[in-house]
């Protein structure tokens, strides 16, 4: 069962009501460093937010906040109607289950073969030796693992060993285990990133598309502006600790991100 969530500002402020994800006053700091000065935004449901910002200006540091894979210094962070910060060890566990998460290194068993490495995704629903052996896994395992390689378009790679696939296959790979993880919203940390500029193009597509066809809310970091216009629905920009930036992607452009990143222009 779910813990019940805590009376806070940030969830019970009207501004917030049928978001997915909530934030306010969120601050982190690594020892002196202070990376996030009290951050707020608030994701509706089945939209997809760019978080965008220069090197070090924390993204990575918020999105691991949203599951405390960083532990928050303070705030109040509401998702899928949870009061994250309030979970214990095991809640916490069984809620990251919900949450699919695609990073720049992927993680796959290079040695596996891709069916497998998918096969793998449905651990955080069930667990037992038949997840790691794609030999003893279900035949309905197997199916819904073959139909998430066929959502990124390698239903014909399924029994390759990944360390045969290119950059761009392999993190195809880690979405469709993403997708057996059957998520609730997706948190993906620079996924276009090491890829060539086409095969990086070409999973932010896949992923953004597979979000918007299943409903999903999508969360992601970019640091190509292109796939920030191209793939969001809104912007976030993180600066100097706090968000500076925060609208639909349908009132900015290129010109306008670019004043973003460039600190003698100025936020715009
Ligand atoms: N585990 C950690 N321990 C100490 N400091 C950390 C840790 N993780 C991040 N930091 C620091 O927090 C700041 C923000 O890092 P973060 O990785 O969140 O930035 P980023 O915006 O994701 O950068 P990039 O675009 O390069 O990925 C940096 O100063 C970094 O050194
Ligand atoms: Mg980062």
């Amino acid at each position: 069962m779910n813990a019940p969530l805590r009376d806070t500002p940030a969830l019970t402020d009207p501004a917030r009501a049928g978001s997915v994800l909530s934030v306010s006053d969120l601050h982190k700091a690594f020892g002196v460093n202070t990376v996030l000065r009290g951050i707020g935004f608030t994701v509706q449901p089945g939209v997809a937010t760019a978080l965008i910002g220069a090197n070090g200006s924390g993204k990575s540091t918020a999105l691991k906040c949203l599951i405390r894979l960083v532990e928050p210094t303070s705030g109040h962070i509401a998702l899928l109607g949870q009061d994250v910060l309030s979970l214990a060890p095991r809640e916490l566990r069984r809620f990251r289950s919900q949450i699919g998460m695609v990073w720049q290194k992927h993680n796959l068993v290079p040695r596996l073969s891709a069916l497998t490495n998918v096969i793998h995704g449905e651990q955080s629903r069930a667990s037992g030796p038949w997840t790691w052996f794609q030999s003893l896994a279900t035949a309905t395992t197997r199916n819904e693992a073959m139909a998430c390689l066929a959502r990124v378009g390698l239903a014909d790679k399924a029994l390759q060993r990944v360390d045969s696939l290119s950059g761009g296959q392999q993190q195809r790979v880690a979405i469709a285990r993403m997708l057996m993880q059957r998520p609730r919203i997706i948190l993906a940390d620079e996924p276009d990133a090491s890829l060539d500029p086409q095969s990086g193009e070409e999973v932010m597509r896949i992923l953004a598309g597979l979000a918007r066809q299943d409903g999903l809310t999508l969360v992601f970091i970019s640091h190509r502006m292109e796939h920030t216009l191209a793939f969001s629905d809104h912007i976030l920009g993180l600066s100097g600790g706090r968000i500076v930036l925060d609208h639909p992607t349908a009132h900015t452009d290129a010109d306008r991100l670019r004043r973003f990143f460039d600190p003698a222009a100025g936020a715009s």
